[in-house]
């Protein structure tokens, strides 16, 4: 019995593009989904109950920071994250590496692990492996990631070569230490912008034979035509009766490319984050609700909406009002918004898989969405 199965219900004939269902203990989900981000075991200012309310079948969550704080004996005792943070549904888990890499100059990689300071209060934390499997098994999370290295962009061939071949070891140490049954190991295939290398990572870590494989090292700052070109190399060497995931993805020009290149699983903090910068996600584009052309506008964000504030008529005048008078209730109502905005893009994106159209559905929405840069 493997804890994370998936099901291919439907590929596009025209391109790379999969519906699917993820069965996990914690329930099933139709795929491609896009996970909203709860990085401290909440997603911001969203309730379980809303987060249900708008489609969410998974959430991701951070090794990381809930190592830092509250830390994993907390939350075992509280019976794991899903009890701890009243959460019934799926849980995916980062391993703490993307996060840890990040630190700069705060932190030290051997083949150990990582020694690193906390960013809470100053502290030597170590990561490695082990630790990080012991982490997400004290957490519970249906889906758990392998302790990598994301490797910087940009990286020269030397370094992003002994970064994959690292990640790859700490794969193996990974697989060992991940003992739960009800968990599932996802292995992310690293490589930098090097097909050579991709290619070399993809071959060993779908060789372990894992219930789902992700994309890693993207959305890095390279040009999106370079992350396209590696996804799509990615995705080719990925079996097609495992779930793949990109890691760190969600704008929706991007879930867009990615689902047609293979992709079933995204996360971003785009849309939570761009809702607290007063940002609302529309298939047009995004509004930013302080601009005056808005100080008149009594219509709903998007019309045709189902979310909390659409469903409900709170206008684009009163959350203009909101936003400019830093009312918590004004980001509140853009991040159901947003989060509702991209489960029905996705939902969307699915149903025209199903029905053979999804390349028409992919020159609509271009037609329609005004890009920003990044
Ligand atoms: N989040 C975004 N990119 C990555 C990655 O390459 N590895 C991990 N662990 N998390 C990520
Ligand atoms: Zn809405």
């Amino acid at each position: 019995m493997t804890a994370i199965t998936y099901e291919l219900v439907k590929k596009d004939e025209r391109t790379g593009a999969r519906a699917g269902i993820i069965h996990t203990p914690h329930g099933s989900f139709p795929t491609p989904i896009f996970m909203p981000v709860g990085t401290q075991a909440s997603v911001k200012g969203v309730s379980p109950d809303e987060l249900r309310d708008l489609g969410a079948g998974i959430i991701l969550s951070n090794t990381y920071h809930l190592f830092l704080r509250p830390g994993m004996d907390l939350i075992r005792e509280a019976g794991g994250l899903h009890k701890f943070m009243h959460w019934d549904r799926a849980i995916l888990t980062d391993s703490g590496g993307f996060q840890v890499f990040s630190l700069g100059d705060l932190r030290k990689i051997t083949e150990e692990g990582v020694t690193f300071r906390s960013h809470i209060d100053g502290s030597k934390k170590f990561l490695s492996p082990e630790v990080s499997m012991e982490v997400q098994m004290a957490l519970g999370s249906d889906i758990v990631m392998a302790f990598d290295e994301c490797v910087p962009y940009p990286a020269d061939y030397d370094y992003a070569k002994k970064s994959t071949e690292r990640t790859i070891r700490w794969l193996k140490r990974c697989k060992e230490a991940m003992t739960a049954p009800n968990q599932g190991l996802f292995g992310i295939v690293q490589g930098g912008m090097y097909k050579e290398l991709r290619e070399w990572s993809a071959r060993e870590t779908t060789a372990m034979d894992l219930p789902g494989y992700a994309v890693g090292g993207l959305s890095v700052g390279e040009p999106k035509e370079l992350m396209y070109e590696m996804l799509e190399y990615s995705t080719s060497l990925l079996p097609q009766d495992k779930p793949r995931y990109l890691m760190g993805v969600g704008t929706p020009d991007c879930l867009v490319e990615g689902v047609q290149r293979g992709i079933d699983m995204f996360d971003c903090v785009y849309p939570t984050r761009v809702a607290r910068n007063g940002m609302a996600m529309t298939w047009t584009g995004r509004l930013v609700m302080k601009n005056a052309q808005f100080t008149h506008d009594h219509h709903v964000l998007e019309e045709g909406c189902g979310c909390y504030a659409c469903r409900n008529g709170y206008t684009r005048a009163y959350i203009r009002h909101l936003v400019r008078a830093n009312e918590i209730f004004g980001l509140r109502l853009l991040s159901l918004h947003n989060l509702y905005f991209l489960q029905d893009f996705m939902r969307r994106m699915r149903q025209a898989i199903l029905d053979d159209r999804f390349t028409e559905f992919r020159s609509d929405f271009f037609n329609h969405y005004q890009m920003h840069g990044k």
